[in-house]
Parts: C-alpha cells; structure tokens; sequence
C-alpha cells in the first residue's frame, strides 16, 4: 500500500433548511493511500458531492479535519489553498465547465498557465492522443461531443499531476458506451501512472473499478 496522501476524520457537514437542519455528512472518516481508486457510490442527494467538495478543498465541514499529503488544509490562506488546488488537485465534474471561448487544447492548458508552466503544449497533445481525441484540439467545446469534452476535462485535470483525481459523477451526462470508455479510462490512468482517483457515482457498475467501493448513506462511508 502507498503512503496516505488524504485523511478526512470525522467530518459533519449540514445545511439550514428552513427552521430545520438537514445533517449531510456525520462522522464521515477515510483513508486515502497512493495509488488508490474510491468509489463512492450512494443515492441521488446522500451527500456525494458534499463530501467530494469537502475532501478536495471546495468547501469545508462544520466540524472534523481534512489532511492532504499531511497538510491540514483548514489552516491554509487562500494563497496557499489556492495552490494546492492548482498542484496537486485535479477535478472532473459532471458539467463539464469548459471556457467557450477556449479551444479544446487552450481548455486542457489553463492549469498550466496557471502554474506558470508554458511549456505544457506537447504534453496534452500527447494525452489527447492517448485519450484518442488529438484531432479534435483546436475545436471548441461547442463543436466537441459529450465523450470528447469528457476527455478533454479528463486532460485538464491530470496536466500538473496531481496528487489526488476527483471525480463528481463523471459519467453522468454521459450514454452507456462513452461512460464505459471514460471509466477504462480512468483505470488505464490509474494504472499506467499510479494516479490515485476518488470518484462518485450513483452506478454501481461503475463503482465496481474501484479497488475501494464506499457506500455513503446516513452521512457516513461504509
Ligand atoms: N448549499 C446547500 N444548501 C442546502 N442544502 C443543500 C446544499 N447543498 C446540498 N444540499 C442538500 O444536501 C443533500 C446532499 O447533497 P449532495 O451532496 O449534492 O448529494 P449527492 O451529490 O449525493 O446527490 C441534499 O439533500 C441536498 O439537497
Ligand atoms: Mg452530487
């Protein structure tokens, strides 16, 4: 087993509704090793991507710590958050969030640019080939289907090589072949460069790649 890059202990997370309050996540704890793939798989409203966001520094719990690669990130400015989102975070969500404006390579480049790092052109071509979607690169989202924005994503999220893979329902806005090609993916990344990956879904065929299923329901990861 690798070394654990994330440690989320005991994370309560609710939300005010109405004079009521709406308990999401209770004592949700998980260990992340190296070289990982979770799944996380619950229904539709247990709390998924509360806990994803609350994991991977997009928000952040009532009580409970999160730790990734030993920092505790409720004491980082937001300099310093915004970094570790930069290098060593990499998000998939299920829409896909793609600047128009942008061409599939100019998309997948932005966290370099970012990073300050110019000299990332050649990289994502060549995950864009591995992804077999090179001759789609200087198209625009608009002029790219469902698979291939999904990709294009895919690249955008692993071009600084982050620690940590996130990803939000990937294959929701997905049909049934494409969402199978995006999870071989998934695993050839994982296995080709020992990417850890933590995924949700509310497919339990896809929640099956996972050498970890979590189920999440009642606020805590069984
Ligand atoms: N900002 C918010 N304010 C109030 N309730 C919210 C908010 N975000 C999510 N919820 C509620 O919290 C529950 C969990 O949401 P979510 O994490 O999005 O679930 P999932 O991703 O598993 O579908 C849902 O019942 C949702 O309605
Ligand atoms: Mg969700």
């Amino acid at each position: 087993m690798g070394k654990i890059i994330l440690e989320a202990n005991e994370i309560y997370k609710s939300y005010a509704n109405g004079r009521n309050k709406l308990n999401v996540l209770t004592n949700f704890t998980i260990k992340v090793h190296q070289g990982d793939v979770i799944t996380i798989i619950g229904e539709s409203g247990c709390g998924k991507s509360t806990a994803l966001n609350i994991m991977s520094t997009l928000d952040q719990p009532d009580k409970g710590k999160v730790k990734i690669d030993s920092l505790d990130i409720s004491k980082l400015n937001d300099m310093n958050l915004s970094k570790i989102r930069n290098q060593k975070i990499g998000f998939v969500f299920q829409s896909h969030y793609l600047l128009p404006e942008f061409t599939a390579l100019e998309n997948a480049l932005m966290p370099a640019w970012i990073a300050n790092k110019d000299d990332k052109k050649s990289a994502v071509e060549n995950i864009f080939e591995y992804l077999g979607i090179l001759k789609r690169k200087d198209h625009y989202p608009s002029q790219l289907s469902g698979g291939e924005k999904a990709r294009v994503c895919l690249t955008r999220a692993i071009i600084n090589e982050p620690l940590i893979l996130f990803a939000d329902e990937p294959t929701g806005n997905l049909d049934k072949k494409n969402s199978e090609k995006l999870v071989s993916l998934f695993q050839k990344i994982n296995s080709d460069f020992n990417q850890t990956i933590i995924l949700t879904t509310h497919n339990k065929e896809l929640a099956d790649f996972g050498n970890k299923k979590l189920i999440l329901e009642n606020g805590v990861l069984t």
